[in-house]
């Protein structure tokens, strides 16, 4: 039987009755049309999926539509129409981390977390962080460049 549910995707609220067992991911990308959030290995280990919901990342291919009935939910589109993390996107761009791109918004998700909690992240901290988040173009150290010049622009910024 449906369910109901209610959620604020990127600001808009939608209502919508779905089925129980209906993923987040297929929910955001099937019904809302946001294909941001990619779809690898749909069960919790590319972490292309990658969303946040109530300020937390979240894989959305482990978590069910239904689960977000009340909660704000944020994709890729959301954090790149803020300008929330147009810095970041560009060091990625400059850096060359990201190649065929498919693993990039599930990236920029888990970086941009890690760099909200951790000011002065260092490589270590940054490759732990992102290690739940694979790559199969560009060999991470890009990635992990692109994180570190990122962290440091937003320290000289805000000091
Ligand atoms: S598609 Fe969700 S973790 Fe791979
Ligand atoms: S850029 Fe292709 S999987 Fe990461």
């Amino acid at each position: 039987m449906k369910k109901d549910v209610t959620v604020t995707v990127n600001g808009h609220k939608y209502e919508a009755r779905v089925e129980p067992r209906l993923l987040l991911s297929d929910f955001l990308r099937d019904t809302l049309g946001l294909t941001g959030t990619h779809v690898g290995c749909e069960h919790g280990v590319c972490g292309a999926c990658t969303v946040r919901v109530d300020g937390e990342i979240v894989r959305s291919c482990l978590t069910l539509a239904v689960q977000t009935q009340g909660s704000c939910v944020e994709t890729i589109e959301g954090l790149s129409d803020s300008g929330e993390i147009t810095d970041l996107q560009n060091a990625f761009r400059e850096r060359n981390a990201l190649q065929c791109g498919f693993c990039t918004p599930g990236m920029l998700i888990a970086a941009q977390d890690l760099l909200k909690h951790e000011k002065e992240p260092d490589r270590a901290q940054i490759r732990e962080h992102l290690s739940g988040n694979y790559c199969r173009c560009t060999g991470y150290q890009a990635i992990i460049d692109a994180v570190e010049e990122t962290a440091g622009m937003r320290r000289e910024r805000k000091p």
